[in-house]
């Protein structure tokens, strides 16, 4: 199989086929992944949850999402690599996100992903213009919990909603290529969706009409202690090995049997 580029993804986009996103964060799932055929494999700051323990993904540090992107990479032979630029590594402005952006792709991303709106569009433009694909990142935004005041959907007033979609088209309008919708009311991130002509949205608890779907690894497979949110699906869940419930999630996202209705807000 040829490895899924930039514009792969975008004629996926293009051509209304779901683009398939998980969380890695080392080779041997990162290689379970390219196996099975997801399209792309980002390098989340959730390791701070999920590997690190941490309550927030606040203290994540830009050398911690070099190491795991050099893990992952020397995993994948197809997918797409992105990786989460960490709190505070890119939120100074153009230069300093640059200078980390660097260090992140020479570690082996493909793209960096950059929570914020219309704020960002600037530093996104800056990337874009000198070599370097990005991924924006709204609705709920981790690193931001902070000012939010907790984990919860985004955009429900119309207030919020007009923001939202104000950004996506900023932000598409910078240059970034796909977008992250997080906790997003599935009618708000189908309404983004038909009003963005090149950005690719990945919806994770936005519904079923983005035009690809994330979820953590750790998550699906059932692994990550507590309640599970609604958005989740444990596919763990009469599958015989990791390796069918990676399968399986992939061709649900693909013949849009995953997410539903009941996923959403
Ligand atoms: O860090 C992460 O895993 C993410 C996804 C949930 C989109 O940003
Ligand atoms: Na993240």
């Amino acid at each position: 199989d040829k490895p899924v580029t930039l514009h792969a993804l975008g004629k996926m986009r293009a051509e209304g086929r779901k683009i398939t996103m998980l969380t890695a964060y080392d080779a041997s799932f990162a290689a379970m992944m390219d196996r099975t055929g997801v399209d792309t494999v980002l390098i989340g700051d959730s390791l701070g949850n999920v590997i690190q323990g941490h309550k927030s993904t606040l203290p994540v540090t830009l050398e911690q999402m070099a190491y795991h992107t050099e893990c992952v990479a020397r995993g994948c032979k197809r997918a797409f690599i992105l990786t989460d630029m960490p709190f505070g590594s890119y939120q100074e402005g153009p230069v300093q996100a640059m200078r980390n952006a660097a260090r992140l792709m020479a570690a082996g991303a493909q793209m960096v992903k950059i929570e914020g709106g219309e704020h960002m569009a600037e530093t996104v433009r800056f990337l874009v213009e000198r070599g370097i694909p990005v991924c924006a990142h709204v609705g709920l935004t981790p690193q931001s919990v902070n000012q939010l005041g907790g984990y919860r959907v985004q955009g429900r007033d119309e207030t919020g909603a007009e923001k939202m979609k104000a950004d996506a088209l900023a932000l598409e309008q910078a240059g970034a290529a796909m977008i992250v919708l997080e906790l997003v009311p599935s009618k708000l991130a189908a309404e983004i969706t038909a009003s963005l002509t090149t950005m690719a949205t990945i919806g994770i608890g936005a519904g079923p009409d983005c035009d690809g779907q994330v979820l953590v690894l750790y998550d699906m497979l059932g692994i990550f202690p507590g309640k599970p949110a609604r958005f989740v699906k444990n596919y763990m869940d009469g599958a015989a090995s990791i390796e069918e419930a990676i399968a399986n999630y992939v061709t649900e996202v693909r013949e849009g049997a995953f997410p539903t209705a009941a996923h959403g807000y």
